[in-house]
């Protein structure tokens, strides 16, 4: 396939695994470049930017393809020290990642002397459009469906992605929503040069998490998903559990008091608890509403095979069909 995301990260496929906290490691970043997309390693989920380069020279060791590095600026508890951990990219020789969370303006004359490739995934088109002014290469539109952080706009991705592609002149990704060939198809059909997809590569073979999390996500149906931390405005989309049921009776009592001690237990230190121990009642962790489209576990390679042969036969006989 050949879209300008294709072009801008010398990839086969424009399909991207988006950053995923205590997923993204190497195991699953080599797996999606291996088969012809862009793996992403989740830079915060290592502690220290010396693990990070020690997590990317252990990815180089399992692909030749290209591969990138997430970089998230959410409010944490504290503050990592985003400059060592960009050099560390820079010096592991990654060009290409993927940023996330609060603008990445103040880091961009870093990322653009290291000669790195930045795309930014934001939730609405304002945000994308400050990423095209700021010189970000490509961004990553995230509609209200996705796992993690849709954002305080909650537009999904069918009114989205038109807009963005109404208003933006560098190559953007879809991402939230997208599980097969049909959500790929669909996302090109409204403007997108590619997709990117978190929870669907959560559900795969080589994701290096607790089996009960891959079941958790197979067993969830369009229903299951939550948004918690909205009167905090960081809004997160997580997978029910009765860790988030104590998390949302605490936001209801609370109301709009709500301070981030409050629910501290059911948020904090939680996805090592879910991705490592496999206790999937512990608290908040993200996933899509797409949970609802994914019912099986296949390697990285027969998922992106599968989508990108539905894509053909979608656009070739379902749609070329519809024209006389
Ligand atoms: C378990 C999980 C953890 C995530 N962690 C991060 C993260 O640390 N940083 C980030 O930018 N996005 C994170 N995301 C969001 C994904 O990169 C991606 O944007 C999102 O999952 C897309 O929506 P989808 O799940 O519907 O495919 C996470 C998603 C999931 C499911």
């Amino acid at each position: 396939m050949k879209t300008r995301i294709t072009q801008l990260f010398g990839i086969r496929y424009p399909i991207i695994q988006g950053g995923m906290h205590y997923v993204g490691f190497a195991e699953l970043a080599s797996a999606v470049s291996n088969a012809g997309g862009l793996g992403i390693i989740t830079g915060l989920t290592q502690k220290t930017p010396e693990l990070l380069a020690k997590e990317i020279a252990r990815c180089r060791s399992m692909t030749d393809a290209p591969f990138g590095v997430n970089l998230t600026f959410l409010p944490t508890f504290s503050d990592p020290p985003y400059a060592e951990y960009i050099a560390a990219i820079k010096d592991g020789g990654v060009r290409i990642v993927e940023t996330a969370g609060r603008s990445p303006e103040k880091y961009m004359p870093q990322f653009k002397a290291a000669g790195i490739k930045v795309i930014h995934k934001c939730t609405s088109v304002r945000h994308a459009m400050k990423a095209e002014q700021i010189g970000c290469d490509a961004v990553s539109v995230d509609g209200f469906e996705c796992g993690g952080h849709p954002g305080e706009d909650d537009i999904p991705n069918m009114i989205l992605l038109p807009r963005a592609a109404e208003s933006l002149s560098i190559p953007f990704v879809a991402s939230g929503g997208i599980a097969d060939g049909r959500g790929l198809v669909a996302a090109l059909s409204l403007g997108a040069d590619g997709i990117n997809m978190g929870t669907r590569f959560l559900a795969t073979k080589e994701a290096p998490v607790h089996e009960n999390v891959k079941k958790a996500i197979v067993g969830a149906t369009e229903l299951d998903t939550r948004l918690v931390m909205r009167q905090l405005r960081n809004t997160e989309r997580v997978l029910r559990n009765p860790g988030v049921d104590k998390l949302l009776e605490i936001e209801k009592e609370k109301g709009r008091d709500l301070k981030i001690s409050d629910i501290y237990e059911q948020v904090a230190g939680v996805y090592p608890k879910v991705m490592v121990n496999g206790q999937m009642d512990s608290g908040a962790w993200s996933c899509g509403v797409v949970a609802g489209l994914i019912n099986d576990v296949p390697t990285v390679q027969e998922l992106i095979d599968r989508m990108v042969t539905d894509a053909r036969t979608i656009v070739h006989s379902r749609l070329a069909n519809f024209l006389p």
